[in-house]
């Protein structure tokens, strides 16, 4: 990008920032975990940490940081939508290998500000039960069992399909020493998802990050809710991603058994909540 391009995007960004601050502050919405998600989007748009959270963050930043720049080759199999289903019809599942390396792989991690996002959203509704779909290398993993560590409570279960990726990605927890928080499954989420959810149920918390195909995403979200708590929140990534997944957004947002939606932009919020009194869906400016 050029330096223009770069200062007119920052500038849009800002210009984004701001019109979601503003229209944050006007928000009310009702019930438990709805007000827990929008304080915490409140508190992400503006980070202060406090002393033992900054230190999580610096940890996993710097875990982050460090396979960033690693060149360590990995032979991955691909069971996500993958490029092609950037314009899905929704039905088929791409099973490529190729080698890349551990640098590249980290950069599919959910960036700094979301990863916080999601870590200020563990923090306000204090789950018991979370769960999340493609672990990658374990760094929106991290962030979310951190977050249940300094809750004092919780468990984090993660599914990946990669062998590799699910190695490393526990060695991430492992050497955070965030292993007696979160566990990793392997094998493709058709495999994995409904024993977990067995394991975990009642679910009060999900971060839906992999396979971003319609028909996927609407199963996954199809098999969750009939189990999840009276209060949960369900995080679907990459909304936009293609067009099978904004019909899948779609169908998401008129979804009735949630009390609050919320789309921001990049990712969206199904809220499940037996203490709300109405039904609301909410467009933010992504931040
Ligand atoms: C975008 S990455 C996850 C990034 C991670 N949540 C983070 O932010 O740190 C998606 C992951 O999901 C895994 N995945 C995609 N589709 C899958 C499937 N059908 N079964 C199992 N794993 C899958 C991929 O191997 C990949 O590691």
């Amino acid at each position: 990008m050029s330096d223009m391009g770069a200062l007119a995007h920052t500038a849009l960004r800002r210009g984004h920032q701001l019109q979601g601050r503003l229209q944050l502050r006007g928000t009310t919405v009702s019930g438990t975990a709805p007000n827990a998600l929008i304080d915490a989007v409140r508190a992400a748009a503006i980070p202060r940490p406090s002393g033992p959270e900054r230190q999580w963050i610096e940890r996993i930043e710097l875990m982050r940081k460090l396979m960033l720049t690693s060149p360590q080759p990995l032979s991955i199999t691909d069971f996500g939508a993958g490029k092609e289903h950037k314009f899905d019809t929704g039905d088929t599942m791409t099973r490529n290998v190729s080698v890349r390396t551990l640098a590249d792989m980290t950069k599919s991690s959910k960036k700094p500000h979301w990863a916080y996002l999601l870590f200020r959203i563990v923090r306000a509704l204090k789950p018991e039960s979370c769960l999340e779909l493609g672990a990658c290398v374990g760094i929106s993993a991290a962030y979310q069992s951190a977050a249940l560590e300094l809750n004092g409570r919780g468990k984090l279960v993660t599914l990946e399909g990669a062998d590799v990726l699910a190695a490393r990605s526990e060695r991430t927890l492992e050497e955070l020493g965030l292993d007696q928080r979160a566990s990793v499954r392997l094998g493709p989420f058709a495999d994995t998802l409904e024993s977990a959810l067995t394991d975990l149920a009642p679910l009060d918390y999900a971060f839906i990050d992999g396979n971003h195909i319609e028909s996927a995403t609407i199963e996954y979200m199809e098999k969750m809710l009939p189990r999840v708590s009276s209060e949960a929140i369900l995080v679907f990534d990459d909304i936009y991603w293609s067009e099978g997944m904004r019909r899948a957004w779609k169908t998401v947002a008129a979804d009735e058994r949630f009390a609050l939606t919320l789309d921001m932009g990049t990712i969206g919020f199904g809220v499940v909540s037996a203490s709300s009194n109405e039904r609301q869906s909410l467009v933010l400016p992504s931040y």
